[in-house]
């Protein structure tokens, strides 16, 4: 499912967008090269992230964005626009950002950044402790890992 959402749709972000089209909190959804990107604007700032949600492919790009994250229309997972980190479940990975070029009153997005050094997120390391849990075959880290889940659901009731 996320390789059909994936299909680059949209205008080419890579040529350059008027500040204007993405006047005061708006997104475009556009693309990079073959990738799907979300290019959004808050005040005087641009951010760009993956626009594929990481959970199931969700268009990110017709979600709502709160602040400086953007939530998916389909199960309303929360990803930062400054990190591209998952911040509220289901989706665990964190999205891809972008370098973003600002220019002649337009916005080019560049590529990828990579993120090599970026330390795991809230969500990364509660799937690690899972990936911990599940590995061992003691009753204690079955009932660990069963909690966790029930914090991550209540983790999505709350957002
Ligand atoms: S597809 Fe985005 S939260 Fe499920």
């Amino acid at each position: 499912m996320a390789a059909e959402q994936s299909k680059a749709k949209g205008p080419d972000l890579a040529q350059g967008v008027p500040l204007s089209d993405v006047a005061g909190g708006g997104m475009i959804g556009g693309h990079v090269g073959d990738d799907a990107v979300l290019l959004v604007r808050r005040g005087d700032e641009l951010f760009a992230i993956g626009a594929t949600c990481s959970h199931y492919g969700g268009p990110l790009a017709e979600g709502l964005i709160v602040g400086d994250t953007v939530r998916c229309p389909w199960h309303h997972a929360c990803f930062s626009l400054r990190t591209g980190e998952a911040i509220a479940a289901p989706a665990f990975n964190a999205m891809p950002r972008f370098r973003i070029e600002n220019r002649d009153g337009k916005a080019f997005v560049r590529e990828k950044i990579e993120e090599t050094a970026r330390p795991p997120g809230r969500l990364d390391r509660n799937r690690l402790r899972r990936k911990a849990a599940a590995s061992s075959s003691s009753a204690a880290a079955r009932q660990a890992l069963a909690q966790r889940r029930c914090f991550a659901a209540r983790d999505l009731r709350a957002a």
